[in-house]
């Protein structure tokens, strides 16, 4: 589907859906020649969400869909975001090819315009977004053009809505794949892709450079797969002078079966997610391609899978990260903090950011504690912490604090290593003992925020525009709003 802006001074063309947003209690405002039937209105409130479809008498659209936005003091991003969705959605259900989203003065005082433009950019897209690479014969989208009829100054948000939602699509893509049909190779292989444009630079490690650096946290984790982990690593340099060199880490496990600690069968198959994380960071950099950031930005992906093969890691086995700390692994399925140990001795080795974020669906206790609409966030400072809250909350893709107190660190003491994967004693809190693992790991002066996206990369309850029981692309447009893409 290709979105574009059309400038409101230029007139009306023929569309087969005309949408018209309307306030709760107000008259639809329909653009002057379009007529519709006497009663095509009767009932329509205006509320959140609903619709209305009707046949147009005269006038250049076929027909009128009006979606309420509800009460004007409840308009936000989020609410602009899911109308477009509805709108587009229904035009699809309706058969419409073309479809136009009608942005009258009314609506334009709604939000600036960058928020305005930007929230029904990419709700129209990702609402419109679906994944059918599984199916011998794919539904093809009847809707392919979707004009935003608007204010000249909507055009700017529009070109930056269609890069973000692309990043974000581009990481949905990747979370959907099965599996088999997505190995680290070929998460490694999406990651080069990225770099042929220009401003990228990617490089990717495989099992002997690995082996070299000695990060055996990663290996051990790999070593139950005959699938070949990959370490991606991507740059991005900023046109002007940088304002800092910063760290995306993304946990990029194509498949976690739990290893030897193997999982539960229910609801096994939704490990193929287990590379959100690495998704959303790549798809961060799907957008850097055509965005500024005054950032030199580095995206760093432990793409492996966990297996129970018979060279696998056996609970009690010790491992030796890239800094020299020793690990016993009590539970192979706590394998993404091992992942993410290793990378980010890597990115303290060898990229030295000042500031580092991860991602990764780390844990299942977050899903109970926070659900599929907030990912939990552990931040080494407030500054950080109200920075991403700021950018989760305006993209729409929530983020909530948790704790990380000495007492988690100190469940994480190792009996014959320095550390153990899993805590000790009755320390509940599984997320904090997730993040309290990865602590140590990280240098006292770099600023430092985990990201725990389990309960939201997938699984969200539908919020229009959000992915359902598909991937959801959390963390791309995050990352993006976050490093001020424009
Ligand atoms: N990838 C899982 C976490 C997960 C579970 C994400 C369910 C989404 C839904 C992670 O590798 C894992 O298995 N974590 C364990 C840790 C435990 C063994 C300490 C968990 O949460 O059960
Ligand atoms: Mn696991
Ligand atoms: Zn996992």
């Amino acid at each position: 589907m290709k979105l574009t802006h059309k400038d409101s001074t230029s007139k009306l063309t023929d569309t087969d859906v005309l949408v018209v947003f309307t306030l709760e209690g107000e008259k639809p405002a329909l653009p002057g020649g379009i007529t519709l039937t006497k009663h095509a209105l009767e009932g329509f409130k205006g509320e959140f969400r609903e619709a209305r479809l009707c046949d147009a008498v005269s006038g250049p659209a076929r027909r009128v869909l009006c979606v309420g936005l509800g009460k004007k003091a409840q308009v936000d991003a989020e609410r602009l975001r899911r109308v477009a969705a509805v709108a587009v959605t229904r035009a699809e259900a309706a058969q419409a090819t073309t479809c136009t989203l009608h942005v009258d003065t009314a609506v334009a005082k709604l939000a600036d315009a960058l928020d305005l433009g930007l929230a029904l950019t990419e709700g129209a897209l990702l609402g419109a977004y679906t994944w059918q690479k599984g199916k011998s014969k794919p539904k093809v989208a009847k809707l392919t053009a979707v004009t935003l009829h608007g204010p000249k100054n909507l055009a700017a948000a529009v070109t930056l809505g269609r890069a973000t939602a692309d990043a974000c699509m581009f990481a949905r893509d990747l979370q959907n794949e099965p599996a088999n049909r997505l190995t680290p190779i070929d998460m490694a292989q999406a990651a080069k892709g990225l770099a042929k444009a220009g401003r990228i630079k990617c490089t990717v490690l495989d099992e002997k450079a690995m082996k070299k650096l000695g990060m055996g946290l990663l290996l051990g984790v790999a070593a139950g797969s005959s699938e070949p982990p990959r370490l991606i690593h991507l740059v991005y340099k900023p046109k002007g002078k940088s304002k800092g060199r910063i760290a995306l880490v993304g946990k990029g496990l194509t498949f976690d079966s739990g290893g030897i600690s193997i999982k539960p069968s229910a609801k096994m198959d939704e490990m193929r997610f287990d590379m959100s994380g690495g998704a959303a960071v790549l798809g961060a950099f799907h957008g850097l391609r055509s965005l500024d950031v005054p950032y030199e930005v580095h995206g760093l992906v432990g793409a492996t899978e966990n297996m129970p093969g018979n060279r696998a890691t056996k609970p009690g086995d010790i491992h030796v990260a890239m800094d020299g700390t020793t690990v016993e692994v009590l539970n192979t399925d706590a394998e993404g903090r091992l992942v993410l140990a290793d990378v980010i001795c890597y990115a303290k080795a060898k990229v030295k950011p000042d500031t580092l974020v991860d991602l990764a669906t780390l844990t299942g206790a977050v899903v109970t504690a926070l659900g599929h609409e907030m990912a939990g966030m552990f931040a080494s400072n407030e500054g950080l912490e109200r920075e991403l809250r700021a950018a989760g909350d305006a993209a729409g893709e929530r983020l909530w604090p948790l704790p990380l107190i000495d007492v988690h660190k100190d469940a994480m003491k190792g009996t014959f290593a320095d550390l153990k994967n899993i805590s000790g004693g009755d320390l509940g809190a599984g997320s904090s003992a997730g993040a309290a693992f990865l602590a140590p790991f990280v240098p006292s002066g770099m600023n430092w925020a985990h990201l725990d996206i389990a309960g939201t990369a997938w699984g969200g309850s539908a919020r229009d525009w959000v992915g359902g029981s598909m991937g959801s692309g959390f963390g791309a447009r995050l990352l993006l709003r976050w490093l001020g893409a424009r």
